[in-house]
């Protein structure tokens, strides 16, 4: 008797929505779609490299003319963009290889660009890698990173990923007032049609770890300058001043935003969303695919659900944009669950 009366009041019934395939996708809020994906490379010197990287298994180091080849498949896959960062043979203490006109990035950019029109060519506008003491900003006589100078370097670095053809410059640096100096330079030298995503929201994380052994950029200590970042990206307590740091790029003219680490970082995505009426992009840095990726090797989770439901996470919390090493996959993987429909249930 109480059990019918207890089934009788339980009128709403969520799982009526979940019953079947069919209906799980009638009723789904989120979507995963290759549009959005940015598909990252690392590009070395050398002829016919494709080195893998120990700390990101899956990821390599292509030299221009295996890239090329690497990109046959990414934009068969229904990728559209990537982002490149350059991992240069010579650096020294002024970052000359991040801006000279034969540099390992501008000759990758000019490559891609004349093999696939068609492909958005996004460029990592930093120091770090450039720079033989691996910090993002020169070092100047009183042994401080200094902002001011790093500036016209930046600059400079963007103005020749532009020339050399690139569609977007993403500065990822984080020297107060980069993005104004970079449109500046730009748009004085017309390019006022190549635009700026910013790693507005940049913090100092522990999650960059098997980048920086990708691309050789650890931050070293240099007299009073501590082997951290921790003076120019941000602190991973704050909120509120990752909606400042935004509000400023976008006043200086930055047309995308970026959150940077993703997953640990969602009330920032869903923050930015909320505020901004920009395109939003959210990173999922090295350490978040090398955490998957070693797990799912031990049989610890299944990779494919592991980083999908990591997407549809980000995009769920705001973003619009994703960037991930998982890109190539993730195309790979929606393709076959569109084709196999109910095979795989979730996306
Ligand atoms: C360069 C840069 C870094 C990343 C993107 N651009 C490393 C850093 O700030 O140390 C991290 C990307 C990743 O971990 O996947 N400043």
């Amino acid at each position: 008797m109480e059990k019918n009366n207890m089934s009788k009041k339980l009128s709403v019934r969520p799982r009526r929505l979940r019953a079947s395939e069919a209906m799980r996708r009638l009723v789904r809020e989120t979507h995963l779609n290759t549009d959005a994906l940015i598909m990252p490379y690392f590009v070395t010197e050398g002829e016919g490299v494709r080195e893998p990287i120990e700390s990101m298994p899956g990821q390599f180091r292509f030299s221009v003319d295996t890239l090329i080849r690497e990109l046959k498949e990414t934009s068969e896959l229904g990728v559209r963009a990537i982002l490149i960062f350059g991992v240069p043979g010579e650096k020294d203490t002024k970052a000359t290889s991040a801006f000279s006109r034969g540099g390992i990035t501008q000759r990758a950019v000019s490559a891609v660009k004349e093999n696939f029109p068609d492909l958005l060519v996004i460029t990592d506008v930093c120091l770090c890698a450039f720079m033989s003491h691996g910090h993002c900003g020169v070092i100047n006589e009183k042994g401080e990173i200094d902002n001011d100078a790093s500036l016209e370097i930046l600059a400079e670095v963007a103005l020749s990923h532009a020339r050399a053809g690139a569609d977007m410059v993403a500065p990822s640096d984080m020297m107060d007032g980069r993005i104004h100096a970079i449109r500046a330079a730009l748009d004085a030298q017309g390019f006022e049609n190549t635009s700026i995503m910013s790693y507005a929201a940049k913090y100092a994380s522990a999650f960059y770890g098997p980048f920086r052994d990708a691309a050789h950029s650890a931050p070293a200590s240099e007299g009073k300058i501590p082997s951290d970042r921790k003076t120019y990206q941000m602190d991973p307590a704050n909120r509120l001043e990752a909606l400042r740091e935004m509000e400023l790029d976008l006043s200086e003219g930055a047309d995308i935003l970026m959150v940077k680490p993703a997953l640990a970082y969602l009330d920032i995505i869903r923050d930015a969303r909320e505020a901004f009426r920009v395109p939003l992009a959210a990173y999922a840095v090295s350490g978040e695919y090398s955490m998957i990726k070693a797990a799912a090797e031990r049989g610890m989770l299944d990779e494919k659900s592991a980083v999908l439901e990591a997407m549809i996470s980000l995009k769920r919390a705001g973003a619009d944009i994703l960037i991930t090493y998982h890109a190539k996959d993730i195309a790979r993987w929606i393709r076959s669950s569109s084709r196999e429909a109910a095979a795989f249930g979730t996306f």
